[in-house]
């Protein structure tokens, strides 16, 4: 049941300290800092070549942020591909690699397909799924599960974080056993992962100031998201959020993309949510929002606090978010676009649970 909240999507939202926590809890041994998988794997990192993450949707997404992670972590060429497009399209794959197949439902048709593809051209599959009798867990060499719990509103929200949490585990795994991370690193990373659940729960505090933002969201006809590295795959995520449950058309682009179209669209009445953690790319996303902000666009910037003080652009709004390690905030930012999608929907509204068109889970190609 929705226990107090007015509907799924809000009480999922606010499960995930929770649920990523205990997402965490199966993937590391909390007390030595350790990544410890649930299992042995039947495959030595160090042999695979090239990984393909392949998903459907939100969890694409987080297929996406993994990509990031598996590259900078363990220095493994990651493909990420829808898995429609992959499961027609021949992709020619090399026997031995490693396929990821990302799932909440674990039924979605071209999901399944794909994993059937890949284990055909036979790479090892893993599968990271939140129904661990679904088909493509069944179906999977190898299951990774998150422990979102049962997720019931259409947008997928704690499945989505609790997916990233499984993927980063991984990517430190797969960054040790090919010695592209010491042990040292190893406890750096799991120390910062550690504290992502509180940092999830810290970030929810800023509803009362997404709720204000909302009702101005709300009037727009359609919304920009801007994100460069690992907050491109979140703008993404934001946008596809809000077209789900407001039906306000949105966009997410990678920021370095803005003057090779999409500026063309930007004038006083389009918001602007620019992901911007103060990490190794920031200074060029606050090159791309002075752009933005050149050509008066609304500009809502979510950031951390040193972030916020070193953005020499005026935004609209800023949302401050809690600072966190830079490889993970993708954990904390998806809070902010969940956040900000659900609040939209509710002022204009909409069936947020149950949007119109869409099923939970989509079972034909
Ligand atoms: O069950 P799955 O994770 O395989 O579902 C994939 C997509 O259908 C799903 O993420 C969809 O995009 C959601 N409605 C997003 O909120």
């Amino acid at each position: 049941d929705k226990a107090n909240y007015r509907h799924f999507m809000a009480k999922e939202i606010y499960e995930q300290p929770e649920v990523v926590g205990q997402t965490l809890a199966r993937y590391v041994d909390m007390a030595a800092k350790r990544i410890a998988l649930p299992l042995e794997l039947p495959f030595d990192f160090n042999d695979i070549t090239r990984i393909l993450i392949t998903a459907c949707g939100t969890a694409s997404y987080a297929g996406h942020v993994a990509k990031y992670w598996f590259e900078r972590l363990a220095r493994i060429p990651v493909e990420i591909d829808v898995a429609s497009e992959l499961r027609y399209r021949e992709a020619p794959l090399r026997k031995g690699d490693l396929a990821i197949v990302i799932s909440q439902s674990g039924e979605t048709a071209d999901a399944l397909a794909a994993l059937r593809y890949a284990k055909a051209q036979g790479l090892h599959t893993i599968s990271v799924v939140n129904v661990p009798t679904s088909t493509i867990a069944r179906e999977s060499e190898t299951v990774l599960p998150t422990l979102a719990g049962p997720e019931i509103g259409v947008a997928s929200t704690k499945a989505f974080t609790c997916q990233l949490m499984v993927m980063a585990a991984l990517a430190i795994a797969a960054g040790k056993q090919r010695r592209e991370l010491s042990d040292i690193d190893e406890l750096k990373l799991v120390g910062e992962l550690i504290e992502v659940p509180r940092l999830i729960a810290e970030a929810l505090a800023i509803e009362p100031q997404i709720e204000k933002l909302a009702r101005d969201i709300a009037k727009s006809r359609a919304v920009l998201y801007f994100g460069r590295g690992t907050s491109f795959p979140v703008a993404l995520e934001g946008a596809l959020k809000l077209k789900e449950v407001s039906y306000i058309h949105a966009e997410g682009y990678a920021a370095g993309e803005l003057k090779h179209g999409p500026i063309a669209l930007i004038d006083e009445s389009m918001p602007v949510v620019v992901i911007a953690p103060y990490d190794r790319v920031f200074e060029k996303t606050v090159s791309n929002m002075q752009e933005v902000a050149a050509r008066a666009g609304n500009i809502i910037l979510m950031t951390d606090a040193t972030g916020a003080s070193k953005a020499t652009v005026d935004a609209l709004v800023t949302i401050v978010l809690p600072d966190v390690a830079a490889t993970f905030t993708p954990m904390i930012y998806a809070i902010a676009v969940q956040l900000l999608a659900y609040h939209t929907a509710v002022v204009m509204g909409a069936d947020v649970d149950q949007p119109r068109n869409l099923a939970k889970s989509v079972t034909v190609e």
